[in-house]
């Protein structure tokens, strides 16, 4: 399967983003996480940066919102121009909704589970969203380790999908780097979040593409 590979910036310099998301031009995505430091303990980035950042970014914007309320708040991101937006399922009050209006606005709709969140009470809205991000690490930070217990959830997922024949992308986010990225193709995600792996690495183009060949063998 074709993998998509989307380099998070909360790795990047944050006082030269605009350089940091041309560095990653060979990229399908740059993904944006937004932390409201509610839902996640850490804050990052709101509206104003991010309407900036859909402008100069060279790649279409992949934004992960960490936020409580995402009902109230996503459909601005969708506004301000990101290709694709997810919401957390554990902070949606009505995720359905959320996903329809997101939809409606021209991005793709994704919904996100923490690691302890199932995956099964999802499987039935498949027709509603564009995307499954399986979180492989507790939302919040970057470097952390990629956790394996999350693996049935994707293998789970892809089933679902295959089953269902829906386009529907499986995400993975969290320790994804060359030593976990083939464990999370082969349990059927295809696409792939790397912060610090990427920004981390001596080439960003070189580890963007190291990452799409392991992924892709
Ligand atoms: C964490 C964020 C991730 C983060 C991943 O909550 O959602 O996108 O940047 O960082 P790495 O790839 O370093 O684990
Ligand atoms: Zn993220």
């Amino acid at each position: 399967m074709a993998a998509l590979i989307a380099p998070s910036i909360l790795s990047a310099d944050f006082a030269n983003l605009e350089r940091d998301l041309h560095a990653i031009s060979t990229a399908d995505y740059a993904h944006v996480d937004v932390m409201d430091n509610h839902f996640v303990p850490n804050l990052t980035l709101g509206l104003p940066v991010f309407e900036r950042l859909a402008q100069v970014s060279p790649v279409p914007i992949d934004a992960h919102l960490m936020i409580e309320d995402p009902d109230r708040w996503a459909p601005a991101y969708a506004e301000a121009g990101a290709a694709s937006v997810t919401f957390h399922a554990e902070a949606a009050a009505a995720p359905v909704r959320l996903a329809r209006e997101l939809r409606r606005l021209g991005s793709r709709a994704g919904v996100a589970l923490r690691p302890a969140t199932p995956v099964e009470p999802f499987l039935d809205l498949l027709a509603e969203v564009d995307m499954i991000l399986v979180m492989t690490v507790e939302p919040g930070f970057g470097g952390q380790s990629f956790i394996d217990g999350t693996l049935p959830k994707i293998r789970r997922a892809r089933e679902a999908v295959s089953e269902s024949g829906l386009d529907v992308w499986i995400q993975v986010d969290g320790g994804v780097s060359r030593s976990t990225i083939e464990r999370a193709a082969d349990a059927g995600a295809n696409v792939f979040v790397a912060g610090s792996a990427v920004y981390g690495a001596e080439s960003v183009p070189g580890e963007i593409q190291a990452l799409r060949e392991l992924a892709e063998a």
